[in-house]
């Protein structure tokens, strides 16, 4: 696969702090990969400076071969970008503010058009097509802000919080769209978010960014060989602490599935009845704050 996003030793320094400092990492074509991190980590500095909007202190990025501080530009064209704030025409319509940022891309007014009524019907917006963007509701105008984003079809889409404030319904129209997006189109996704188990259902890969520094990469499961990571086992048994007692659900933690037969096995040789036995491994929001307080030496806060 083909890298799309390639950062090396980037950095951004603010007179009273280190923003992002000396990260390193790539991203395929197709992926999405998830940029996670507390508030204030350096997601939206990063995101500023991958797209040209910011000029680091030290370092580099490329997006597609185009040097992100270099051609600001050409990295517009192929890059689409939703963040906190889009600037956006109130008193416009959905449909109108669309068209203008396709023909801001130099799209004709037919193609324009067409594009953005598709847009519309993905997020769901078709009704509202012709009403005022100062009538939208918030989550209304944060799907209008993902379509004003695709518009004119980036390779690249940066992504900054992108469903914090929408709905059920909305979230999983956001979610169809962006893996149609990168599976079917190869389009690259860059996803800054605090919701883990959102970023869990739809990210390929993460980078996990806190105080400015990348403390760990990769998907799920290489994330998962970083922290000492166990089974967990729920079981719902007559018989534990060595005796017998009334049907409870509990936990217990073991190394490999190799250690669950045994531990059945005592169970019922010591006359206790096993009702349920469940194993999961630990999830994204799991191994994020046990890497978070690994790397902060024992101390979360
Ligand atoms: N223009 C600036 N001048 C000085 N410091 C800044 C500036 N912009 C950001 N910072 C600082 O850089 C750090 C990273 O900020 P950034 O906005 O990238 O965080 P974030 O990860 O996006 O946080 P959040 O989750 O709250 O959106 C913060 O400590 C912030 O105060
Ligand atoms: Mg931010």
């Amino acid at each position: 696969m083909i890298d799309a996003i390639i950062v090396e030793n980037l950095t951004k320094d603010y007179i009273e702090k280190k923003a992002v400092d000396n990260i390193n990492f790539t991203v395929k074509k197709g992926e999405v990969f998830g940029f996670l991190g507390p508030n204030g980590a350096g997601k939206t500095t990063t995101v500023k400076l991958l797209n040209g909007l910011l000029q680091p202190t030290t370092g580099t990025s490329d997006i597609l071969g185009i040097n992100s501080a270099k051609e600001p530009v050409k990295i517009r064209e192929i890059a689409g970008v939703v963040t906190e704030h889009a600037g956006m025409y109130d008193l416009m319509s959905g449909l109108d503010n669309l068209i203008f940022y396709g023909k801001v891309f130099g799209m004709n007014a037919t193609d324009a058009k067409t594009k953005a009524l598709h847009l519309l019907e993905k997020i769901d917006l078709l009704d509202a097509k012709d009403r005022k963007l100062k009538n939208y509701s918030t989550g209304m105008r944060q799907r209008l802000s993902l379509a004003r984003a695709l518009i004119h079809s980036p390779q690249i889409l940066f992504l900054d919080e992108p469903t914090s404030g929408l709905d059920p319904q909305s979230i999983q129209n956001v979610n169809t769209m962006i893996q149609e997006l990168a599976h079917e189109q190869g389009v690259s996704v860059f996803l800054c978010t605090h919701q883990l188990r959102y970023a869990q259902e739809i990210c390929t890969s993460y980078g996990l960014i806190d105080n400015g520094a990348l403390m760990a990469k990769g998907t799920l499961q290489e994330l998962e060989k970083q922290i000492d990571a166990k089974l967990l086992v729920t079981i719902r048994s007559n018989y534990y602490e060595g005796k017998k007692g009334a049907i409870k659900e509990y936990q217990k933690e073991v190394n490999n599935e190799e250690e669950i037969p045994p531990m059945v096995n005592e169970i019922v040789q010591a006359g206790g009845d096993i009702y349920s036995v469940a194993t999961r491994k630990p999830t994204l929001e799991e191994i994020y704050f046990e890497l978070l307080h690994k790397k902060r030496g024992g101390s979360v806060d």
